[in-house]
């Protein structure tokens, strides 16, 4: 598994996007409670993803209530990931599975564990 941050080095609301080696865009991670949501730094309003933060970790809109895409101002659900406003509505992230391990890190589950 990849180890992507501790749970405790998130806000509970918040989100941080990740650098993991062999992938082509970051793994945005948003905390809501003891839970964890992954899904890839990729907008599917352009065909071949574009990064959504404006400024680094800026993944939220203002009441950190979806995922914001910063180009064109798409807003995607935190837990579905789908395009719920904006130009790409019908279309969904990708998601990232991700666990917490009992020591409290927050992992990226192995491709071959994933759903
Ligand atoms: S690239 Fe994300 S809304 Fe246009």
């Amino acid at each position: 598994m990849t180890v992507l941050c501790r749970l405790d080095d998130l806000p509970d609301g918040g989100a941080r996007g990740f650098e993991v080696p062999g992938l082509d865009c970051k793994v945005i991670v948003v905390r809501k409670g003891e839970r964890v949501h992954g899904w890839r730094d990729f907008c599917p309003h352009y065909k071949g993803g574009t990064p959504m933060a404006w400024k680094r970790d800026a993944y939220l809109n203002g009441a950190r209530t979806h995922i914001a895409c910063h180009a064109h101002g798409a807003w995607f659900d935190i837990e579905t990931g789908a395009c719920v406003q904006g130009p790409c509505l019908g279309r969904r992230l990708i998601r990232v599975p991700l666990t917490i391990d009992a020591a409290g890190a927050v992992c990226m589950r192995p491709r071959e564990e994933r759903t």
